[in-house]
């Protein structure tokens, strides 16, 4: 899917050559009132502005979307005014507001063309990010009548202007963001007869060539010389064979080397420890983890973040079958760990644990890793907030980054206790407690275990976040929802800042 054609202007919203104006509203302390960036068209219906969309019931709460007929009033034919909610105490819209009232008009204006939207005034790069993810669609296997595609191009009028140089890179910077967040979703979106460990890798090295990464793919017999005990497995049962994708980026002046290791569990069936039918299906998403990986270090590489990033990708389907790796087994991960195996559903861990090591190898300063890893995350959390555990200080750097971008997230511990739990009376340790408690945590712990010394690490359990069962909300649309792409972002940039 390709990303609206992305512009500022100067132009006047009520004489520009475009299809729809979308203006902010808020539920001021008088009820509704116009946001910036709306006060040309206001002029345009004589000031009434107002009074019209009182009359048609608009109150300006947040992801209200009401449409306005201009009647010749404006070139474009529909005024679209979506509600941003009330500002705080000081009068400000956050940028949160921003993007999900943006958002959720993008998704009612999705199949009208040409947009122009005065919320640049309020927020330049939430209002880009809001139309942008809020727009998307994905279609690839819908037949022709049922396709609704996002706007062809977005227009933003801003309070600096089109020449501005900071408007400029707040645009670039937010448009590729944006991007990013797409190819997340798209990769998550596309099925698992389609997407394998073979096509995925084979995508994802395509997408990283063209970006001028280096990419390195070892296939089951580069894997087996390697000593990857953990990624062959998990992925031995089905006949889609994993992969390990390693790709990177080196930005020049790079001041810290940036490990990202994320989930590319194809399919999970669970396994010989199989799933309940009921909503196997969901595990399509199971690689949104590696998804937003990808998508990250070839934004890092657009952006041209002066970091070195290195994003490690496993790769595999969770089959039961005659070939399945068994409950009872014992594999060596990469380094020489051993782990018995006491539940083939929790496989995310032992494709992780290799990747980490890996990883580590690099000798990165920070690693990220990210996983659509236990239901215990959803339990504990809820479907929008991430589990962010890990070393402490850069756990809560991540986590806080997290809840800044809108996509949530939330400091977990690692409790002590749990490592005994995880103890295997035949190898070094076992990939499940035996018990329900901390489940998220246990995970946590197990992957603890593969972080070299010195790193430091933090693990975003994304099992709720980056799959959306429900319908659509602001800019999360549903299915893929790109999550954590604009965390890991965002901590680059961070990183690459303050170090
Ligand atoms: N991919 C699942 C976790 C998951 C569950 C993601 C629900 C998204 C929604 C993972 O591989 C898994 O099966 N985890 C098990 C671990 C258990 C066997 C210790 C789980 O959470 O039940
Ligand atoms: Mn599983
Ligand atoms: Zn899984």
């Amino acid at each position: 899917m390709t990303v609206p054609k992305l512009a500022l202007t100067d132009s006047d919203p009520t004489t520009a050559a475009t299809d729809t104006v979308v203006i902010g509203t808020v539920q001021g302390a008088d009820g509704l009132a116009l946001a910036d960036g709306a006060a040309a068209v206001d002029a345009a219906f004589d000031g009434k502005l107002v009074e019209l969309l009182e009359t048609l019931g608009a109150t300006g709460k947040a992801e209200e979307v009401v449409k306005l007929p201009t009647a010749g009033k404006l070139t474009a034919a529909l005024v679209v005014a979506v509600g941003l909610g009330a500002p705080n105490a000081d009068g400000v819209v956050s940028a949160e507001q921003v993007r999900r009232a943006t958002g959720a008009g993008a998704r009612a204006l999705n199949g009208t063309g040409r947009v122009l939207s005065t919320l640049g005034a309020v927020d330049l790069a939430a209002a880009v990010e809001g139309h942008v993810l809020g727009g998307y669609t994905f279609t690839a296997y819908k037949s022709d009548q049922d396709k609704k595609p996002a706007a062809t191009k977005i227009e933003f009028t801003t309070g600096a202007g089109a020449k501005d140089k900071a408007a400029k890179a707040k645009l670039k910077a937010a448009t590729a963001i944006a991007e990013a967040v797409w190819t997340a979703r798209d990769f998550v979106n596309t099925p698992p007869n389609d997407l394998y460990p073979a096509s995925f890798a084979e995508r994802a090295q395509k997408l990283g060539e063209a970006a001028g990464l280096t990419v390195e793919v070892l296939d089951e017999k580069a894997l087996r010389k390697g000593g990857y005990g953990g990624i062959l497995g998990v992925g031995g049962g089905s006949s889609r064979k994993p992969r390990l994708v390693r790709l990177s980026y080196k930005g020049a002046k790079a001041r810290k080397k940036v490990a990202l290791v994320g989930k590319g569990i194809t399919f999970d069936t669970g396994g010989i420890s199989i799933k309940p039918a009921g909503e196997m299906h969901h595990m399509t998403s199971d690689m949104a983890g590696a998804a937003a990986v990808v998508a990250t270090v070839v934004l890092a590489a657009k952006l041209k973040y002066p970091l070195e990033v290195v994003a490690t990708v496993p790769m595999a389907e969770n089959m039961p079958g005659g070939e399945s790796y068994r409950p009872g087994d014992v594999l060596t991960i990469l380094g020489g760990k051993t782990v018995e195996v006491q539940n083939t559903d929790a496989e995310g861990r032992l494709i992780l644990a290799d990747a980490m090591v890996r990883a580590c190898q690099d000798g990165p300063d920070y690693l990220i890793d990210t996983a659509t890893l236990t239901g215990a995350q959803v339990v504990a959390l809820g479907k929008r907030t991430a589990g962010v555990m890990g070393t402490e200080d850069f756990r809560d750097r991540v986590a806080a980054i997290g809840r800044a971008t809108g996509e949530g997230g939330w400091a977990m511990p690692l409790p002590e206790e749990l490592r005994a739990d995880l103890s295997s009376n035949i190898a070094d340790l076992a990939n499940i407690t035996g018990h329900r408690w901390g489940g998220m945590l246990s995970a946590g712990i197990f992957l603890r275990e593969f972080v070299a010394e010195g790193v430091e690490w933090a693990h975003v359990d994304v099992a709720g976040p980056a799959y959306n069962t429900g319908g659509p909300w602001g800019y999360t649309t549903k299915g893929g929802t790109g999550q954590p792409v604009r965390t890991l972002a965002a901590v680059l940039a961070d990183i690459a800042e303050n170090g």
